[in-house]
């Protein structure tokens, strides 16, 4: 058989299987060459849709976002995963807790470098979430029409901060134990709602962390934090695209450039 008659038949195979309806009720649209196909692909996936079309190359720049908020949820990622399994041993009970985790720590395949992976993964998402807090402030990219998306992150951030606050009595240790119960005694002390806000932490009436308040954790910090979390990350990366993108750097004044030769100009505007 020539070649040209073998690439016939591949040709022929291939246009079949893209007009069948199980290729076309998966790939809806053509190759991405265009800027028609290129939108329609991304508006056409549940997941492509939560980002631009088109992303400003300036603002891509490690050097202005060092992927500070990539990085977070990349840590949240990594938390979910480690934490299922974590799950598939620990069982929030008061008499068994503190022991699951010995165990988790001594006797399960892989169970210690899981259990550091999201003891590392927790810490580490604190200081990336604050730190892109931080550089997302400092570019002003809260102003409008951002200032929505600025309050989803302070949403997560306190969902950060809670997620960390939760898991930490879930070892039923005694730093874990001591940390909680000091803690929440604190929220005694807002006015009005503290002692209502402490009676809920801890679960009943009792001035130090039980059975009712790990169930409580536990809870929280599995199923209701991460959900929350999930949800309004995905809120935050369409806003992201809705605001037309990242925040990006200003382009450099009309009257600077013009002030500069053409190279210093072209070197300015393709640094930035
Ligand atoms: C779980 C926590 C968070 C995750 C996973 C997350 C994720 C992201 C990602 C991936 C970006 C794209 C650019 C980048 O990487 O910097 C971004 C941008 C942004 N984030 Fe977050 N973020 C989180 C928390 C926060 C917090 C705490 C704030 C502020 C209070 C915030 C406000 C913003 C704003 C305003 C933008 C747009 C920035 C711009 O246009 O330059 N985010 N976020």
């Amino acid at each position: 058989m020539g070649t040209s008659t073998k690439r016939g038949v591949l040709d022929q195979v291939s246009t079949a299987i893209k007009s069948s309806q199980i290729w076309r009720s998966i790939f809806r649209h053509g190759y991405p060459d265009t800027p028609l196909n290129q939108s329609l692909i991304m508006m056409g996936n549940v997941f492509l849709h939560l980002h631009p079309v088109k992303v400003s190359r300036q603002a891509m720049r490690i050097t202005y976002t060092w992927c500070l908020g990539g990085i977070s949820f990349f840590l949240f990622l990594v938390l979910t995963i480690t934490g299922v399994f974590l799950m598939f041993y620990y069982i929030p009970a008061d008499q068994t807790a503190y022991g699951n985790i010995q165990t988790i720590q001594s006797a399960i395949a892989f169970g210690s470098i899981v259990r550091n992976m999201h003891r590392w993964a927790a810490h580490l998402m604190v200081i990336s979430v604050s730190l892109h807090m931080i550089r997302v402030f400092y570019h002003g990219a809260y102003k409008p029409p951002r200032e929505f998306n600025w309050v989803i992150g302070v949403t997560l951030f306190l969902l950060t901060l809670l997620l960390s606050f939760t898991g930490y009595l879930l070892p039923w240790d005694q730093i874990g134990v001591l940390a909680i119960q000091v803690g929440s005694n604190m929220a005694n002390y807002a006015p009005v709602v503290g002692d209502a806000v402490h009676r809920i932490l801890i679960g009943g009436i009792d001035q130090y962390p039980t059975q009712n308040t790990l169930i409580r954790f536990y809870t929280l910090h599995v199923l209701f934090l991460p959900l929350v979390a999930a949800v309004l990350m995905a809120v935050h990366f369409w806003r992201i695209r809705k605001d037309g993108g990242e925040a990006g750097p200003p382009p450099p004044a009309i009257h600077d450039a013009e002030m500069r030769e053409p190279n210093e100009t072209r070197e300015l505007v393709g640094t930035r």
